[in-house]
């Protein structure tokens, strides 16, 4: 038990490490939480300082991911190996578990770091890491369905609401163990509330397309 919260704490950690904010910071000398949507996301950084620091933020953001959820695999790989877990439990479902359980917390760490006064991203990119290394098919047709809408929207935030939706009923489709659905489901709604005011912009017809600043900037 002190092992997963461990586990967790790391995720929440790893989550927490503020790439967006630490890349504009040290290129523009500004806090990004106060320009653009104030996010410190990937796509507010394309906005404030343009591809390549975008595309960066948006790679390390989806590590960040990727990795706490190889770590509860290592983990587990670890603790078999070394006959640590009860034979009556099954370790399938209890890595399922864990997996769904510091994916959520490395995911709330990138929206309420730590590091940041509880202030941070979206989770978008951090939630398609965690997907990766959960179950790679889900996270192509996820990332598809968010290409298909950027493609034809050119709103980024329309696009990761849309991702947020299908990856619950690809979870479905493609036969994921409960946990894996309960992360589609819970990440999904999380990532749509991040996105509050985003709805708002996009209902009022302000939403900036991809790169664009946002109407009430100067
Ligand atoms: O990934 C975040 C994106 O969906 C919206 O970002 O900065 O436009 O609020 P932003």
């Amino acid at each position: 038990l002190i092992l997963c919260g461990a586990i967790l704490f790391v995720a929440y950690l790893l989550g927490s490490l503020p790439t967006g904010y630490t890349v504009v910071k040290l290129l523009k000398g500004i806090d990004i939480r106060e320009v653009g949507s104030g996010s410190t996301g990937a796509t507010n950084v394309l906005r404030t300082l343009g591809k390549g620091p975008g595309a960066f933020v948006l790679l390390i953001d989806c590590l960040k991911g990727v990795l706490a959820i190889f770590l509860v695999y290592w983990l587990f790989n670890f603790a078999q190996n070394q006959d640590l877990i009860p034979s009556t439990v099954n370790p399938g479902i209890w890595q399922a578990w864990m997996v769904t359980l510091a994916g959520l917390a490395v995911v709330l760490g990138h929206s309420k770091s730590i590091f940041l006064g509880f202030t941070g991203g979206k989770s978008v990119a951090t939630s398609l890491g965690v997907l990766l290394a959960m179950n790679w098919q889900v996270a192509l047709a996820t990332a598809g369905v968010f290409a298909v809408v950027v493609a034809i929207s050119r709103i980024v935030s329309l696009s990761s609401i849309s991702g947020a939706i299908a990856v619950s009923i690809f979870m479905v489709l493609l036969h994921q163990p409960l946990p894996y659905i309960l992360f589609g489901v819970a990440a999904g709604l999380y990532v749509i509330l991040r996105h509050r005011t985003n709805i708002e912009r996009i209902i009022a017809g302000t939403e900036p397309k991809l790169g664009q600043k946002l109407q009430t900037e100067t």
